[in-house]
């Protein structure tokens, strides 16, 4: 497995692989790798020729009261996932070279990112739509794999790609948990001991939303209200939001419906945290 490290040597290599009529799959990661990362390179590796993972923490998708400098970061650890997962070259760029100081082209999309993290966190999804599009021209993938924990996000790149008529296809894939039922998430190791417990909420509060659905509620009023009944039994946990939105145009909905998606943000202590379930009417 390669280890790149520049924009330069990484379209070289994609070309090389197209010369030969190689599929690419592309997994776009922070880095920070967990069993969620694994199964998008296990979900790539199935299914293309050549898998390239992207470890790139962005700055253009932070904050300026965020986490970019407290984002772990462990790259040597990060390859060996790759590797164990049959990845074929870490991306692994500099902010530097993504972002040259003459940078001055953003990726901005209307109304889907207004709402749930996007209404939390200004100039995220802006982050996001670029740095992904700079990924996909660099990388040119036939696939890439994003995981549904980040269903809004997932939802944002579809939209993109079919908005912009990009050559790629976007295969979301199932969010993956703890033992206990945590969702992972690289934020996860910002808890201490006594959070990652109450931080089992959120699944509960999830698990508590599907009960409803499957025993027939359809009232998102209600649904949301006993979400965060559950989320209110926790005393280090802060609801940032709790929601019930259309999967694909992330519009607020009264009624639980076909591809309906309930997400939430909650703080534990200070990380925040995300999780969410998706609706799917039966045929
Ligand atoms: O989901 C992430 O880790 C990031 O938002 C992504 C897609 C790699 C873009 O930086």
């Amino acid at each position: 497995m390669q280890l790149i490290e520049t924009v330069a040597a990484m379209k070289a290599q994609v070309a090389a692989w197209k010369a030969e009529g190689l599929t690419i799959g592309l997994v776009p990661t922070m880095g920070s790798l967990h069993a969620g990362h694994e199964s998008l390179m296990d979900a790539a590796r199935a299914v293309c020729d050549r898998v390239v993972v992207s470890v790139f923490v962005n700055p253009l998708q932070f904050g300026p009261d965020e986490d970019y400098e407290a984002y772990p970061r462990d790259i040597e650890r990060d390859g060996a996932t790759c590797a164990a997962h049959g990845a074929d070259a870490v991306f692994h760029p500099t902010p530097e070279d993504m972002y040259g100081p003459a940078h001055n082209t953003y990726v901005v999309m209307e109304t889907l990112t207004d709402a749930l993290c996007g209404a939390s966190r200004p100039g995220h999804f802006r982050g996001v739509c670029t740095v992904v599009t700079k990924l996909f021209n660099i990388v040119r993938p036939d696939k890439a794999f994003f995981g549904q924990k980040d269903a809004q996000q997932l939802a944002i790149i579809k939209r993109m790609v079919a908005d912009l008529n990009m050559n790629v296809t976007v295969v979301g894939c199932p969010i993956v948990r703890e033992a206990d039922g945590l969702a992972k998430s690289s934020r996860n190791a910002y808890l201490t001991a006594e959070e990652r417990e109450a931080a089992l909420v959120l699944s509960r509060a999830i698990r508590a939303g599907e009960a409803a659905v499957a025993a027939g509620e359809r009232d998102t009023a209600a649904l949301k209200e006993l979400m965060a009944a559950v989320i209110g039994e926790e005393p280090l946990a802060r609801i940032d939001y709790i929601e019930v939105v259309d999967g694909l145009t992330m519009q607020p909905v009264e009624t639980v419906g076909a591809s309906a998606l309930a997400a939430m943000a909650v703080y534990i202590g200070r990380t925040r945290l995300i999780d969410n379930f998706l609706y799917e009417e039966e045929a």
